[in-house]
């Protein structure tokens, strides 16, 4: 089977610094959400910057049977969005606008379309309120469904979205995590979300990868990633899987291993 992301014998790093060396994963899903866990500095945002071309990085990725790494850097970026941890500073454009700019760069279509098109998905993530404000003064939550929504249009065939809750309330946290898992099955593409929040994870994601030191610890469903063997090693916190009313798997942190 071809359909999905594989990783293999990845590297990457920055000027004599390897973080990620050799990582090889099993078939990242298309049509659902996988979660990239992993501490602070354990090379999620590297591999995600690599996998879009924006890290120097050497090996194998394919995508639903594709060479990545042998495509024209445009072609690619077509292909890939990557959405990092917090917008660029200093963008003087209104939210739609930078919407609208993000369509174009990734293939023509006529204005009229475009316009509704960056309406319609400001509308989708519930901002649309915001299309006339400028970016540079939208809150650090505001400026992150923006990005989304600058991230969706383009339309990619691997959706890369790192920590893309970190600024959210719990509303919008959910809101976004179910609009991300909705157009990922619809438009059966591979996407692959940084998010710090555990429980979050079990809940949304269909499929997790978790990463200590530029390794991979735990690939598979999340919740036989998740266990209390796999948070001790990791994260090196003594965590507890618990179920609730609803029998939905979540993680209870009782404090740090000795
Ligand atoms: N631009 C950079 N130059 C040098 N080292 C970096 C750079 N960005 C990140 N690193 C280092 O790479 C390691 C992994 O960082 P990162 O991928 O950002 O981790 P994560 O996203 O999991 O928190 C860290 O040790 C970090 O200090
Ligand atoms: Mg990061």
């Amino acid at each position: 089977m071809t359909d999905g992301l594989r990783i293999s014998d990845l590297h990457s790093g920055y000027r004599n610094k390897k973080i990620i060396a050799g990582l090889n994963t099993p078939l990242l899903p298309r049509g659902q959400i996988t979660a990239l866990l992993g501490p602070n500095g354990s090379g999620k945002s590297t591999l995600l910057r690599a996998l879009a071309d924006l890290n120097p990085a050497s090996g194998a990725l394919y995508l639903n049977g594709e060479d990545l790494m042998s495509l024209p850097s445009a072609t690619r970026a077509k292909k890939v969005v990557y959405l990092p941890q917090s917008l660029p500073q200093g963008v003087h454009l209104h939210a739609l606008e930078s919407v609208i700019v993000a369509r174009r760069a990734s293939g023509s279509v006529s204005s009229g379309h475009v316009q509704q098109e960056a309406y319609d998905i400001l509308n989708k993530l519930g901002v649309s309120h915001l299309a006339m404000s400028y970016l540079d003064q939208l809150s650090g939550g505001q400026k992150q469904l923006i990005g989304l929504a600058q991230s969706l249009i383009r339309q990619p065939d691997l959706l890369l979205l790192d920590e893309p809750l970190s600024a959210l309330d719990l509303n919008y946290q959910f809101h976004v995590m179910d609009i991300v898992a909705r157009e990922t099955r619809r438009r059966n593409i591979v996407t692959v979300v940084v998010i710090h929040d555990i429980n979050i994870a079990l809940r949304h994601a269909e499929y997790a990868l978790m990463l200590k030191n530029g390794a991979l610890v735990a690939s598979g469903i999340p919740g036989e990633v998740v266990t209390p063997a796999n948070l001790a090693t990791v994260y090196g916190v003594d965590g507890r899987v618990e179920h609730c009313s609803r029998g939905l798997p979540h993680v209870v942190v009782d404090g740090l291993t000795p």
